[in-house]
């Protein structure tokens, strides 16, 4: 059974109370709140107090996903705002090693995430130190998008480095993750399922997302 992420990136934003709500109620286990700079991705979401109003009305731990450059700069305002993992872009961190001890002195599980045409073997002198690694299956930027086939097979890549290693870190999975593609990653060894549009776009989101928690 995977940890569940509902995407508030593809909640009505005009109705986020409501939406929000909607996720307390469900059998989900995180909010996944995407932030997006216009720099390191092609896209603008939203900030920091947008993420205060969602911590507000949670009843269930934030999942702070950082597309932005310089993410470092943003980890303790993060952790402020109420995140209980905070996720870095490998990509964007010169000093991965120091970011991830960063998010845990701020108090947060740190994680490290990889694009999709970044290689697993990146982490190999960092996964002891991570607390989850999260693997693109799509390129960031928007929600909606198609599952890149190779993700499955990267996140066995994962599981078998985590092993070798003797590490802990949890796997999460995002983008294009509906019950095929989920049913997929979590028998290639994934922990945690981050789903966007399938589960609002769904006539009843609830019963999508208690499906897919029982994958
Ligand atoms: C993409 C974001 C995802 C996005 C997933 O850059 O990181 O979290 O919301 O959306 P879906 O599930 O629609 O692919
Ligand atoms: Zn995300």
């Amino acid at each position: 059974m995977p940890i569940l992420a509902p995407s508030v990136l593809a909640a009505d934003f005009a109705n986020l109370q409501r939406d929000i709500e909607l996720i307390n109620d469900s059998d989900a286990d995180w909010f996944h709140i995407d932030i997006m700079d216009g720099v390191f991705v092609p896209n603008i979401s939203f900030g920091v107090p947008v993420t205060e109003a969602i911590a507000k009305h949670a009843r269930k731990p934030l999942d702070v996903h950082l597309m932005i450059v310089q993410p470092e700069k943003y980890v303790e305002t993060f952790a402020r705002a109420g995140a209980e993992t905070i996720s870095v872009h490998w990509e964007a961190c010169p000093h991965i090693h120091r970011t991830i001890y960063q998010i845990r002195e701020a108090g947060c599980r740190a994680g490290v995430v990889l694009n999709p045409g970044t290689p697993v073997s990146v982490l190999e002198d960092v996964i002891q130190d991570a607390g989850l690694v999260l693997l693109m299956s799509v390129n960031p930027g928007f929600g909606g998008q198609k599952f890149i086939e190779n993700a499955v097979e990267k996140t066995a890549r994962l599981k078998e480095l985590i092993l070798r290693k003797n590490a802990s870190a949890l796997i999460e999975i995002d983008g294009g993750v509906n019950l095929e593609t989920g049913a997929r990653l979590v028998s290639a060894g994934a922990d945690v399922l981050v789903a966007g549009s399938f589960v609002f776009s769904a006539a009843d989101p609830r019963k999508i997302i208690s499906e897919l928690k029982a994958l």
